[in-house]
């Protein structure tokens, strides 16, 4: 190897050394709290340096892609497991919990589910009996290691409220489920089938967002509503996909604690905090190219993460597991110029690692 390149990757190596001496890990520090998890791609559980890191840190996962609808379930009776069980083989072999994420979704999942062979929307009833097929070969397929399940991901409208014509908030976002059955019922049906075939996995409504008002109110009121009539739900993910100007702590705080009325188990479970001013789950975003980030940016970014973590170590009675959205900046779905995460694009920890690992 040429000299010159020698001695970046040495210092590489030392600063890696150094690192992994320091006292305690994330979920060492964490462990009177809650888990600390960490969303994953496949050259995170392949690299050594990237799988050593996942080992030392955390002790909880969640596949970033590769357990959505689409990647294991392309096709009508075609499925295509391999990327999920590397995933989900790394959790067995290394005593990490895995996070099932997603069951159902609105995205990453393929129309056939929804059409007939002419084009045309299903039956209410197909639908059903498609999505059923899919949660119970899902779940039975990994119910030896996955403790909780995204039974839903993202069916809450974002926005101002919008009255029916009875005057009534319609809260749900206008999916091609929604398009099928015309209310909540598909909503239902998927916990109810997770719950047939997984009576001990923890099954969470997971959603972003989450902290605006109107939006929380929403995710409330429908978690409130469905528990009362017996569906099966556990918890609420907070998917956490904040920046360093907000949500506000009093916003985060008060989301927590309106969760904390209808639910007992609450997870943070897509958290990145970006330096720019956007938020949440949507796909269309800045991804910040070339921005240079400035000490004030570090700074406020340190106080979100710090915030963020205060309030949840208040709530860990209610929360159960923090999870980072990838495993460095170099992962992140925001591109490494959000600088969104503790690890750096070469996986060495920030200064804010440490801000959230040596809290008080
Ligand atoms: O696999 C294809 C590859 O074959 C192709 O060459 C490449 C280029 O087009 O695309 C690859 O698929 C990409 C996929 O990630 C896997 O890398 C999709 O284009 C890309 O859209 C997809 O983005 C993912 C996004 O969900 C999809 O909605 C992000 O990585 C993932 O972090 C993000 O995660 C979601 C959560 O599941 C739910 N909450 C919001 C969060 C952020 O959107």
């Amino acid at each position: 190897m040429k000299r010159f390149l020698l001695l970046p990757l040495c210092a590489l190596c030392l600063a890696a050394g150094a690192y992994a001496q320091e006292a305690q890990s994330l979920k060492d520090a964490y462990k009177d709290y809650f888990m600390i998890g960490v969303a994953v791609n496949q050259r995170n559980i392949s690299d050594s340096l990237q799988s050593a890191l996942v080992k030392r840190e955390f002790n909880s996962m969640t596949a970033e892609n590769d357990m959505k609808p689409a990647s294991v379930h392309p096709a009508a009776g075609r499925w295509t497991w391999e990327r999920a069980d590397r995933i989900a083989d790394f959790c067995r072999q290394n005593g990490i919990k895995l996070r099932g994420h997603t069951l159902m979704w609105h995205n990453q999942m393929c129309d056939w589910m929804f059409y007939d062979a002419e084009h045309h929307f299903v039956s209410k009833d197909t639908l059903f009996q498609r999505m059923r097929d899919h949660i119970h070969t899902v779940v039975n397929r990994y119910k030896d290691i996955v403790y909780c399940w995204d039974v839903f991901n993202e069916c809450i409208a974002d926005g101002p409220r919008r009255p029916d014509a009875n005057g009534r908030d319609q809260p749900l976002r206008e999916s091609k489920f929604y398009q099928i059955c015309g209310n909540d019922e598909f909503i239902r049906k998927a916990f109810e089938y997770a719950r047939e075939a997984d009576p001990h996995a923890l099954l969470f409504y997971n959603d972003y967002n989450e902290c605006d008002p109107v939006k929380c109110d929403r995710i409330y009121t429908m978690i409130k509503t469905m528990k009362a009539a017996g569906v099966p739900i556990d918890g609420i993910g907070m998917q956490g996909h904040y920046n360093i100007y907000g949500p506000s702590p009093e916003d985060i705080e008060a989301a927590v604690s309106k969760y904390a009325e209808v639910v007992d188990h609450i997870h943070v479970t897509e958290l990145d905090i970006r330096v720019n001013r956007e938020m949440g789950g949507q796909l269309q975003f800045s991804h910040n190219e070339g921005a240079t980030v400035t000490d004030e940016q570090k700074h406020k970014q340190e106080a979100q993460y710090a915030a963020l973590f205060r309030i949840m170590r208040r709530h860990a009675d209610k929360v159960n597991c923090v999870t980072f959205w990838n495993l460095s900046d170099r992962d992140s779905w925001l591109g490494a110029d959000n600088y969104p995460l503790p690890f750096d694009r070469n996986y060495q920890p920030k200064p804010l690692y440490r801000v959230i690992r040596d809290f008080e």
